[in-house]
């Protein structure tokens, strides 16, 4: 089969969501930041929302906006904490007993923890783990027959830019969003043909509260990213559903931080390497001797 017959083929085996209209989502994460934005930018167009974090008041809140905006759309708010792997069943069982056929999963809930690993404290890295990965992969697994009655159907997994490369002081963070991409990919693969597209967003820096949750008390926070590689809310919102609606498999909002992949397919891993150790461990940059 010649190049073309190839992209002809892919384009009929996997119809993307074009437009959202009259779509049932479900949004993980929707209490604040960038769920609470991919929420109120569906609204218009979606039939039914479901939200779901673990701030009710913040849920109902949001509820109230997107009517607001539509007031033809159902929206159902479900409190959960997604560390806690029943939890995760329950929301899975209250869709099925809403019978709310999903076609648009988005895993956008996740959190991270700034520090040194060594002194992370142990329960806050466990609940990372649970909800960047074991929740969104969990999910997955529970809602893809879901999506399969419809066609097409989408996935958008919340990753980072911090999947690109490890991450000194953000390691585990790091490491669980390098599992969200990779992950994302193979399942991407693996459901061609089926109308079901999947579809990774890499943000860099965003105001929200992400940096809150993520400090540690007592400790000083990582440096602020500069203001020129910091992207709205609004903004990755909006790039993270242009890519679904165009089945690409990664989207990476700002102009800095797509072009991160080519740069760093250009430097060699050793280089990394001494940039990554002079950034967790100060005393190890380079210093000038004067005369
Ligand atoms: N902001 C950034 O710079 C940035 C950059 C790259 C990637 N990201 C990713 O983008 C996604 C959204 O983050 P954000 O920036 O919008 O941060 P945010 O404002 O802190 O929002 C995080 C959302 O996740 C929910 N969440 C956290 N722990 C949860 C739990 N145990 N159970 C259920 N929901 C939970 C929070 O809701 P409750 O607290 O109400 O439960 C909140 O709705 C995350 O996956 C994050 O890793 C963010």
């Amino acid at each position: 089969m010649c190049n073309l017959e190839w992209r002809f083929a892919l384009a009929v085996a996997a119809p993307a969501m074009k437009d959202f209209l009259e779509c049932t989502a479900l949004i993980t994460g929707a209490s604040a930041g960038i769920g609470r934005e991919i929420a109120l930018q569906l609204a218009p167009l979606a039939g039914t929302l479901v939200l779901t974090a673990r701030r009710a008041d913040r849920l109902e809140s949001l509820r109230a906006e997107a009517l607001e905006i539509n007031p033809t759309l159902r929206v159902f708010c479900h409190p959960a904490d997604l560390s806690v792997p029943a939890e995760v069943d329950g929301l899975c069982r209250f869709l099925a007993d809403e019978a709310l056929d999903l076609d648009f999963l988005i895993n956008n809930a996740g959190f991270g923890d700034s520090g040194p690993f060594e002194s992370s404290e142990w329960a806050k890295v466990e609940r990372m783990l649970q909800v960047n990965v074991v929740a969104l992969t969990s999910l997955c697994h529970q809602l893809i027959p879901t999506l399969r009655h419809h066609r097409p159907g989408a996935i958008l997994n919340v990753s980072s830019v911090a999947s690109f490369l490890p991450v000194p002081n953000l390691s585990v963070y790091a490491a669980t969003k390098a599992y969200v991409s990779s992950f994302s990919e193979g399942l991407r693969a693996e459901l061609r043909g089926t109308g079901i597209s999947v579809t990774h967003l890499c943000p860099g820096p965003v105001d929200t509260e992400f940096q809150a949750v993520a400090a540690r008390p007592g400790v000083p926070g990582e440096r602020h990213a500069p203001d020129f590689v910091k992207v709205s809310v609004e903004e990755v919102a909006r790039v993270a559903l242009r890519a679904v609606s165009r089945d690409r498999a990664r989207a990476i909002p700002g102009l800095w931080m797509s072009l991160m992949p080519v740069l760093l397919a250009l430097l060699p891993m050793v280089l990394l390497r001494l940039a990554f150790a002079s950034r967790a461990r100060p005393e190890l940059r380079p210093t000038w001797r004067t005369a």
